[in-house]
């Protein structure tokens, strides 16, 4: 009796993993053939919006009202570097790209492209080759060939800058603690020890080395360890004025801003924006003469590269015109003050402890929360409620609401807080 009950036992168990075999084996059959269809795929021309027009008339009606006479830009390269007020820059092309319906070519499971890695099209989230996107603007390092075939050929390649001193003050304050090399730095002030002697701790190979030096360099995909007077380095700043129709400069945001306005043919509703990812002050540590020429040497390539681009944004303003510049400055901060009265409660950022709601709390560093925030006003008037809760979205958060599925970055930020 229990002989023929154990035989009875084991035949069903073995027809039971019969079952789950076959069932898994059709499972992947069934996924086999749902991805390769036989649909004839568009051209990238077709798929690709180009323009505004196609879908909504009233944009072009508005543009043609003011004194220019363009239709707004729609495909776009934000070459997003490091600690430089892009999130910011970020924000406004999240809101255009959704206000019209673009094509983010938006990372996969995190919120870059496989940063340090060179940026490769297969790290774009659901890309098929010639797929054709509108707008890529999250961290990566840069490969211009890469990027080429994502974007349709008329794309506005634009990024920005900042002095490289303050750039490489605030990166060595975000990304210490995963410099493993830092770890080393004894004395109260870590930065000044290792500016007075970098090549103590530095080495090119050491684990996220390339934080502490000459970061944009870097992140343009370009070899950020060239010592003071390399040629390679004015080599590496001709080919970038080759490939960037618009380079920004952090320390003149709202001209950039009204540059960028111009270019992309965009009205100034599109660039009202609130800083983001902006540093608490009493965290940022004044390099005093002697440090800064010191952190100048260090970043020399950056430094350089700073240079030329400033002296080109100014020629940019020149011939836009001073006073008009002027005007439009003036403009910008006149709107930009409306809205952070209208949506802003207190109309300031406050630290990260104060920042009631988690959708509006923004990504902090390792061991610290020196990252200030906003809190939305309660009071505030329907209209603009979705307006003011997009402006005030940080990065993280907007990603996972155009789709991105965050779970390396939500796993990492995790042990971050909990236990690191
Ligand atoms: C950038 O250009 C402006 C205008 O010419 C100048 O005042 C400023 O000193 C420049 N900055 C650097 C760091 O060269």
């Amino acid at each position: 009796m229990s002989g023929s009950k154990g035989f009875n036992c084991a035949a069903a168990v073995r027809g039971l993993i019969l079952w789950v075999l076959i069932a898994n084996i059709m499972l992947v059959l069934y996924c086999l053939t749902a991805t390769s269809p036989v649909i004839i795929r568009p051209t990238q021309e077709e798929m690709c919006r180009l323009s505004i027009e196609q879908t909504s008339p009233n944009v072009l009606t508005e543009i043609s009202n003011s004194e220019q006479k363009c239709s707004p830009k729609v495909n776009i390269m934000f070459m997003k570097t490091h600690k430089t007020a892009s999130s910011t820059i970020l924000n406004i092309l999240f809101r255009f790209g959704e206000k019209h319906q673009l094509k983010f070519a938006l990372p996969d499971r995190r919120n870059d492209f496989c940063y340090p890695q060179p940026f490769l099209c297969s790290q774009v989230k659901d890309y098929r080759p010639g797929e054709c996107f509108n707008i890529v603007c999250n961290h990566m390092r840069f490969n211009y060939e890469e990027v080429t075939k994502l974007l349709p050929s008329d794309a506005v390649y634009v990024t920005i800058l900042r002095d490289p001193v303050d750039l490489f003050e605030s990166a060595f304050h975000y990304y210490h603690r995963t410099v493993p090399f830092t770890w080393r730095i004894r004395g109260e002030n870590k930065l000044t020890e290792f500016l007075n002697n970098p090549k103590a701790f530095y080495s090119p190979e050491a684990f996220n080395s390339f934080y502490l030096k000459n970061l944009l360099f870097f992140d343009f995909g370009l070899d950020n360890n060239l010592e003071v007077n390399d040629p390679r380095v004015m080599e590496g700043i001709r080919y970038l004025s080759k490939r960037f129709q618009l380079v920004l400069i952090a320390e003149y945001f709202e001209e950039s801003l009204i540059l960028l306005k111009d270019l992309l043919c965009w009205s100034m509703e599109d660039i009202l924006y609130f800083k983001l990812n902006a540093r608490r002050t009493s965290s940022v540590s004044r390099l005093d003469p002697e440090m800064r020429a010191k952190a100048l040497q260090w970043n020399w390539a950056d430094w350089k590269l700073y240079e030329h681009f400033n002296v080109t944004f100014w020629e940019r303003v020149e011939a836009y015109g001073r006073q008009r510049m002027e005007q439009e400055v003036n403009e910008l901060r006149r709107r930009n003050a409306e809205m952070s009265a209208n949506c802003i409660e207190g109309g300031n950022a406050v630290e990260a402890q104060k920042i009631k709601d988690t959708h509006f709390q923004p990504w902090q560093p390792i061991g610290e929360k020196s990252i200030m925030g906003y809190n939305l006003r309660k009071d505030i008037d329907p209209k603009s409620s979705t307006i003011c809760e997009k402006m005030l979205t940080p990065e993280i958060q907007y990603l996972s609401e155009l789709g991105v599925n965050l779970w390396v970055t939500r796993l990492w930020g995790w042990l971050k807080d909990y236990i690191l």
